[in-house]
């Protein structure tokens, strides 16, 4: 897909649809007053009909308006003009996206980064309108011998600026937009990918093909052996009762100097979750495979990164691995020593990620870094808390944590802080190790970061629990590609003015 900017005047603009807004009780955006005069009110007559009543995301397309070179109008409801807010705009963008697609044309034009959103520029919001054109065309038919039929004939879409120093803003949102974009829809074909195609080795393989596409990205993979020589007895002890090798995936991206402490983030990746001895039900096993969501958004979040070449150090870490059953496999009451050396009981196989991740998190302190943040589908616990819309955060630093909150708002990605207090931490008692691996059903997510917290001590640190927001489960499953928008803005935003 193509993008640009382009300025001009409406009603002469030659383009197969026109993409403008109109609010509810028959108000117009200010390119539908401009269209609106230039074609002898022929809007609003049309709206005064009643046929569209302009509610957030409804769509209606019109032919060959008077006076009008463009050959369809596609009008978008924006709902109450006052009521406008950042969520809502996106939808409208979506629903945009969607009938556009329907729509047979290969290009078009839109003015819907016009509207007006309180504190939000343009370049925010071409960046968000573009991300929801990209995303919008991701199909999940890679391992379909027939592609989905291809509905959409769009090739390119341009932003209307009302002027060059508007466009010079909206150019920076296409490339923000097109690279968070590629990277949300790299981390949702992961995500879909099945168990028997995306294993630890397909990561690994992945991590080292992303970094001979970009200089500043380097990838180095460690292997079971250099696992078992530094001690990690806690995230082999999940590989062993698996036919795959458990890989340890680090992609380092360097966009500034090296003394400058990197930003690091570790992603679950667990190719897939049976639960082991401590077996799962069957029903829905399937979406098991998505167990490597948090690893997935690392994926993205650092293709995208290394895309805008943002000035700044990024660390990716994705511990990868299976958790399966098998006569080697871990089993209930086993214990495991970990790469810190406090031990762990494993009271429920099935509570693998952290064991995973304990390991993965203690290897951080080497790269001296300035913050670490872990992404993964943790806990079926998250899911009954918060539901699908919001990604569960806990964090042993405010600031992190309210830096975090405020990425996840601008990029409407959306996180909802839990408490991590000293209280949890007795659930983790264990008679025979340090700790044992779970801490009963009560606030099972936040004993789940609990547990974290004692691997993260030595560093600012944040948890991300995307158990419920990685992906939609029923008729439309399919991963959602979250959280790495909101990622991806954290790191934006640490680089700040430098990139404005
Ligand atoms: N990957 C799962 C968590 C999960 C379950 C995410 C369902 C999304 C939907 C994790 O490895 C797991 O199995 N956690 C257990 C922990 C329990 C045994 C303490 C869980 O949540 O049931
Ligand atoms: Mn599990
Ligand atoms: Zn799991």
């Amino acid at each position: 897909m193509d993008f640009n900017v382009i300025t001009g005047t409406l009603n002469t603009l030659k383009t197969g649809c026109l993409i403008i807004g109109v609010f509810e009780k028959n108000k117009l955006s200010a390119s539908a007053k401009d269209l609106d005069s230039a074609a002898e009110k022929y809007l609003s007559r049309f709206l005064k009909k009643g046929d569209f009543k302009a509610t957030i995301g409804e769509t209606y397309v019109l032919h060959d308006l008077p006076n009008i070179t463009a050959e369809r109008i596609l009008l978008v409801g924006c709902g109450i003009e006052k009521d406008l807010n950042p969520a809502n705009y996106l939808k409208i963008l979506t629903h945009s996206a969607e009938t556009l697609n329907t729509v047979a044309t290969t290009n078009a034009i839109s003015c819907l980064p016009e509207l007006t959103l309180k504190d939000l520029d343009l370049r925010w919001k071409t960046n968000v309108a573009t991300r929801a054109i990209i995303t919008s065309t991701y199909r999940s038919d890679t391992l379909k011998t027939q592609q989905a039929e291809q509905t959409s004939r769009l090739k390119k879409v341009s932003w209307f600026a009302a002027d060059k120093h508007a466009a010079n803003s909206m150019k920076k949102g296409v490339d923000f937009g097109t690279a968070i974009a590629d990277g949300i829809n790299l981390s949702r074909e992961l995500g879909n990918l099945p168990g028997n195609v995306c294993t630890p080795s397909y990561l690994a393989e992945l991590a080292i093909s992303l970094s001979n596409q970009h200089k500043k990205l380097k990838s180095k993979i460690l292997e079971e052996q250099d696992m078992e020589r530094l001690g990690m007895g806690a995230l082999l002890s999940v590989s062993r009762g698996s036919r795959q090798p458990a890989k340890l995936i680090i992609m380092e991206y360097s966009g500034t100097a090296k003394d400058k402490k990197p930003v690091v983030f570790v992603g679950k990746g667990l190719t897939f979750d049976s639960g082991g001895i401590s077996i799962k039900p069957s029903p829905s096993m399937d979406e098991m495979k998505y167990d490597m969501c948090g690893g997935a958004s690392v994926f993205g979040a650092i293709k995208a990164i290394a895309a805008l070449e943002l000035p700044i150090n990024v660390i990716g870490v994705v511990p990868s691995s299976e958790n399966m059953p098998d006569g080697d496999a871990n089993k209930p009451g086993d214990i495991v020593t970990s790469l810190s050396g406090q031990t762990i009981e494993v009271l429920n196989t099935d509570a693998e990620g952290r064991l995973i991740l304990c390991d993965a998190l203690t290897y951080c302190e080497k790269f001296k870094p300035d913050v670490v943040i872990d992404i993964a589908t943790l806990t079926g616990a998250c899911v009954i808390a918060l539901g699908s819309h919001a990604t569960a955060l806990f964090s042993n630093n405010d600031k992190l944590a309210q830096d975090l909150e405020k990425a996840g708002n601008t990029s409407l990605d959306r996180t909802w802080r839990m408490p991590l207090w000293d209280d949890y931490q007795e659930q983790l008692k264990s008679n025979f190790a340090d700790m044992a691996n779970i801490g009963g059903r009560e606030g099972g997510s936040i004993t789940a970061a609990c547990f974290l917290s004692r691997y993260t001590k030595d560093y600012r640190w944040a948890h991300l629990d995307i158990a419920g927001s990685a992906w939609i489960g029923g008729s439309k499953k399919g991963s959602t590609g979250r959280p790495v928008s909101l990622l991806v803005q954290y790191v934006i935003d640490r680089c700040g003015k430098s990139i404005k």
